[in-house]
């Protein structure tokens, strides 16, 4: 692999970037660019993401969380794409997962021209960042060179994802044992800017907050009263989809709104509000809010800083043929 430095690869930009590599420990910029006669591996996927993301535009949020699920869990190896009885994504918190359709249809486009050497983990973290940019956000420079692995359990997803109640100084701690800062938490959480999540994750806030048989006291009163209506207290709308955005022209936008939600307590889970208050966090909550161009930016880098997470390279796992299933 042919490296360069990553003030002459920034100046020759997006298109001849993926002509020459630019080395970040274990993984490059441009790892593709000469391995596949010619052709442009991260175009392929953007346009194989584009194609979906006109039929459904809604796959953004779901692309974007795949990332998180899968790097937090065993590293970014797409552990989280096997099917299987007992695979990472059976797992209870990964039932809502969307996107491994498009996933599949960006490894098979690339497939077609390049059998056997772009890994799933890097089309999933090609295809992230493909939704990001799709929805309005900036397009960052995706770290690629990883492997797949073999393994996936679910007890390993069950063990290693956040519960929505996670108090914030154990998400800070969980993110650092990934080798992500405190500021790399509060932006990378920006995700829940668009998609959805259900009456179930948040109910307790309604009726039962901390078991005071009463509201979050700090919920925003308005707010309070409009998702009282989406989730009645006997349960009966648990699968009710709930957007993160109220602005319904902003449900799949990718914006600084969400921080801007939370400074007027309009959070929907435990996590989201509780980084809005925590001394820990609120600083961080407030630049994002109130500088829009610092969120865009900065969520490409902590993007990236997650893709990093536990990678394989060199002679570690395997090339996927099918993101499904291992090689036999
Ligand atoms: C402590 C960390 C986190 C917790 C506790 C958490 C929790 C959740 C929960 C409970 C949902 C809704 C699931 C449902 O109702 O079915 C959700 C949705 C979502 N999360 Fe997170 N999350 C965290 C971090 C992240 C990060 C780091 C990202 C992005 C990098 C992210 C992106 C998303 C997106 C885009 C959705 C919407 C998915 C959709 O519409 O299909 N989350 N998250």
């Amino acid at each position: 692999m042919r490296c360069t430095s990553p003030s002459v690869a920034l100046a020759l930009g997006v298109v001849l970037v993926t002509l020459v590599s630019q080395c970040y420990g274990q993984l490059s910029i441009g790892y593709y660019s000469d391995k596949c006669w010619g052709h442009n591996v991260e175009e392929i996927i953007f346009s194989a993401v584009k194609a979906e993301f006109v039929k459904d535009p809604t796959i953004v949020a779901g692309l974007i969380r795949l990332q998180f699920h899968d790097c937090i869990v065993r590293g970014c190896d797409a552990s989280v794409l096997l099917d299987g009885p007992k695979s990472e994504k059976t797992a209870k918190p990964n039932s809502s997962l969307r996107g491994f359709n498009v996933v599949d249809a960006a490894k098979a486009a690339v497939e077609k021209v390049c059998p056997g050497v772009v890994s799933c983990a890097d089309v999933l973290n090609m295809a992230a960042r493909s939704a990001v940019f799709l929805a309005g956000g900036k397009w960052y420079y995706v770290e690629t060179g990883r492997r797949d692995g073999v393994v996936s359990q679910v007890e390993e997803a069950l063990a290693n994802l956040p519960s929505e109640n996670l108090p914030v100084r154990d998400a800070v701690h969980l993110f650092a044992s990934r080798g992500l800062s405190k500021e790399d938490f509060v932006v990378l959480l920006g995700g829940h800017t668009v998609g959805f999540t259900h009456c179930e994750k948040f109910d307790h806030r309604l009726y039962n907050f901390h078991n005071t048989g009463k509201p979050d006291p700090r919920m925003h009163t308005g707010m309070l009263y409009a998702l009282k209506k989406m989730c009645p207290k006997d349960g009966s709308g648990a699968d009710n989809k709930v957007y993160f955005e109220y602005n319904p022209k902003k449900h799949y936008h990718f914006d600084n709104g969400y921080y801007k939600q939370l400074l007027v307590n309009q959070g929907k889970l435990e996590i989201d509000a509780n980084i809005g208050r925590s001394p820990l966090t609120n600083s961080i909550v407030k630049k994002l809010a109130y500088s829009p161009d610092y969120f865009v930016n900065r969520f490409g880098s902590a993007m990236v800083n997650l893709g990093r997470v536990g990678v394989l390279t060199g002679n570690q796992g395997e090339i996927r043929r099918s993101c499904r299933a291992v090689n036999h």
